[in-house]
Order: structure tokens, then C-alpha cells, then sequence
């Protein structure tokens, strides 16, 4: 039988879907193939509770079609028992003659479940478009290998370099484009970051209204508790986050104080809480100062910055970051993703 590009491309495709909508889980997609034609396929979807492996296989009636059949999935197959069974058990029931991986999952108790499948004579080929298949998880790979959130920064930038004008307050950088497309990034992030500086001059809401998708986490740095309440980060419309130097017993059903101390291990501290939270992802939007924490520390995986044609001659100048650039794009105003050599 031979092992075709297309179908793990094709899983990649419908893991994809996931985005923005299962993390903490990991995207996964699944295609089961025989003589070329896809006879089963499927995607993890949260409220299913059931992983894409098992939903692939379950569609199929007819269990004599398994001994003939090749199973693509993006990610390495579970073994253990959690919510839901063994995806590698079901697999080795159902006698599928041959299973292609693309990334191995970065947990040590799943990683039995290769052998076990090779044990009960499964031919198995690993890593299989590997590179692909981690990418798709990037989110779910960096908090479990770095203990941290994947972090990216973003910000609109003059096509002189500014992040801010000097002459004109709140001038805006960005077209419709970018701004749908910002929202579009926010709603796959489980969080989004914002500096106190541009709360008090901007005032942002940190939404998805012009996705349609869900709205992160809204998280932001508030010393001295100096943001006056009737802002928008106090709408309650969205899960808030505060860190605050602070101490303070205030409860609210969806704000949380968090005390922190401002000092050199500021960024530790949030991404340390944001981990045990179980936030797998965080989107910074700027001023230039808290992307700045990240950016001197070296600690950010994505900067995705847009150029807009507009000169401002004078202002507040963007943040410069060293990476590989991975995507240059134009709508209207420039798009450029750089990852990290971090
Ligand atoms: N073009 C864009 O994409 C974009 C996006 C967002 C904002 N902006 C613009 O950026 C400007 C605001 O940027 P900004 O750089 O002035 O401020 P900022 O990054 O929005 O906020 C930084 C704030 O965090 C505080 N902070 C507390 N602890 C800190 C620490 N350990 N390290 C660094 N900062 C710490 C700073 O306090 P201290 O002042 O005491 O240091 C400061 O008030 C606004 O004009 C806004 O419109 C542009
Ligand atoms: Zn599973």
C-alpha cells in the first residue's frame, strides 16, 4: 500500500478546524483511506468529547473494511484511558493494517502506545509531514515542551516606523482588512494582553466582534489599580485577568486579581500563573513598552506586524525584533509574520 501526501494533508486540513475552539486539547485531524478513496474522516470537536480517531472509525459500519485500510492522523494516537478510550486500543480492535503519525505527542504516558500498536502487528510509520503536523500545534507543543504560553506579539506600524504619532492621538494605522483580520487572530488565542498605557489612551475593548469567533481571555498589567473601572476592561463581556502590585480580596464573576511584584521577574510571574491556568496561548497588541518586556527577554515565538503606507514623521517608534520572516503578505497594508529564533 502506499503512503500518499494527500490524505495527512487532508487531516492536517480538517485538524485545522480546531483552532481557537478546543485548546487546552490539541488539534487533531483523521483520514481513513483504501485503494486511494477516503472511506472515513474526521476532526476533534470539543463538545463531542471524542477524539478525531475514534469519530473517523465509528462512522465505519462495515469492521471487514479495517483489515485493507491506512489511518492517517496529524497527531500520535493516545493510549492511555482518560475521558474517552484508548484511541490505540480501538485502533488494534479494529485491526487497521497500517496507521501513519505525523508529530509525536509530548507526553511521555502516550508515547507506549506506538509499540503497543507495532506489538499487535500494525505496521506504523512515524513522523510522517512531521514538521506540518507540530506546526498545526504550535500552541499545544511550546506550553507543554516550555511550560509557557505561545506568545505572539502584534502590532500596526507607520511605513516610517511608528507605532503612535506624535501629532495625532489615536490616528489610526490599520485598514478594515487588518482590523478583521486582528479580530480573526484574537478569536484563536486563549488570551490577549494589553500594556496599562495603551488602556488609558485607547481604551480597547480586546473583542471579536468582527469575527465571528470567542473572545479571548482579556489580561493587563494595573500596578497601582489606576484604571478607573467605567473602562471597557471592566465591561465584564469577557474572563479578565489583573495584575496588580495590590493586594486585593475584590471579587468578581469574571475578573480575577492577581498580586504579583513588579519587578526584573515580571514576565516569569505572568506566564508562570498564565501556565497553571492552563492558558495555552496569548496575544500581546501592545504599546511599545510591554511588547518590549517580551522582546528584551527573548521570550515570544510569532511577531506579526502590520506596515501600513502612512507616514507620521514623528512618534512613538515600533519595536524591532530579530527572526525569520515566514509570511509577507499585502492587503492593502503589509503583513509580515516572523518567527522567532528563539
Ligand atoms: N500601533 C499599535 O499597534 C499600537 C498598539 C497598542 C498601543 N499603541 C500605542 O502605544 C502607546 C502606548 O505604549 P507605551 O509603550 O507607552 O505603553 P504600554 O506598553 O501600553 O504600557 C506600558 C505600561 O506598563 C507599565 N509597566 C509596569 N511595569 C512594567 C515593567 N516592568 N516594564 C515595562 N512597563 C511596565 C508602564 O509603566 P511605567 O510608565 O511606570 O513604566 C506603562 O504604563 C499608545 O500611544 C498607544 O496608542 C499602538
Ligand atoms: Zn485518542
Amino acid at each position: 500500500m502506499k503512503i500518499k501526501k494527500l490524505f495527512m494533508e487532508r487531516a492536517i486540513q480538517l485538524a485545522n478546524n480546531g483552532i481557537g475552539i478546543i485548546s487546552p486539547n490539541p488539534i487533531v485531524g483523521c483520514v481513513i483511506e483504501i485503494n486511494g478513496l477516503i472511506i472515513s474522516e474526521a476532526w476533534n470537536y470539543q463538545c463531542e468529547n471524542e477524539h478525531a480517531e475514534v469519530k473517523a472509525i465509528n462512522k465505519i459500519k462495515n469492521d471487514s473494511l479495517f483489515l485493507k485500510s491506512t489511518l492517517y492522523v496529524t497527531l500520535e494516537p493516545c493510549s492511555h484511558l482518560g475521558t474517552t478510550p484508548s484511541c490505540v486500543d480501538l485502533i488494534i480492535k479494529k485491526k487497521i493494517s497500517i496507521v501513519v503519525i505525523g508529530a509525536k505527542s509530548p507526553f511521555i504516558k502516550s508515547r507506549i502506545g506506538i509499540k503497543k500498536l507495532k506489538k499487535y502487528g500494525i505496521k506504523v510509520i512515524e513522523n510522517y509531514l512531521h514538521d506540518q503536523c507540530r506546526i498545526i500545534n504550535k500552541r499545544f507543543f511550546t506550553f507543554y515542551e516550555k511550560n509557557r504560553p505561545f506568545i505572539i506579539l502584534k502590532w500596526d506600524q507607520s511605513y516610517d516606523g511608528f507605532i503612535a504619532s506624535s501629532f495625532k492621538k489615536n490616528e489610526c494605522i490599520s485598514n478594515i482588512y487588518s482590523r478583521q483580520l486582528t479580530h480573526k487572530w484574537r478569536s484563536e488565542e486563549d488570551s490577549i494582553l494589553v500594556g496599562e498605557k495603551t488602556i488609558l489612551m485607547d481604551n480597547p475593548e480586546l473583542n471579536t466582534i468582527k469575527w465571528n469567533g470567542k473572545n479571548p481571555v482579556k489580561i493587563f498589567l494595573d500596578k497601582e489599580l489606576s484604571i478607573p473601572n467605567y473602562y471597557h476592561l471592566f465591561d465584564n463581556k469577557q474572563d479578565t485577568i489583573i495584575f496588580t502590585e495590590k493586594k486585593i480580596e475584590k471579587k468578581n464573576n469574571k475578573i480575577e486579581f492577581i498580586q504579583i511584584c513588579f519587578d526584573q521577574k515580571l514576565l516569569e510571574q505572568i506566564l508562570f500563573f498564565l501556565f497553571k491556568k492552563k492558558i495555552q496561548s496569548i496575544i500581546v497588541e501592545g504599546g511599545k513598552k510591554i511588547l518590549e518586556i517580551f522582546i528584551k527577554k527573548n521570550i515570544w515565538d510569532e511577531s506579526r506586524v502590520f506596515i501600513s503606507n502612512k507616514i507620521f514623521n514623528d512618534g512613538l517608534n515600533a519595536p524591532i525584533v530579530n527572526g525569520n520572516i515566514i509570511l509577507k503578505k499585502n492587503i492593502d497594508t503589509d503583513i509580515l509574520i516572523i518567527k522567532s529564533f528563539y
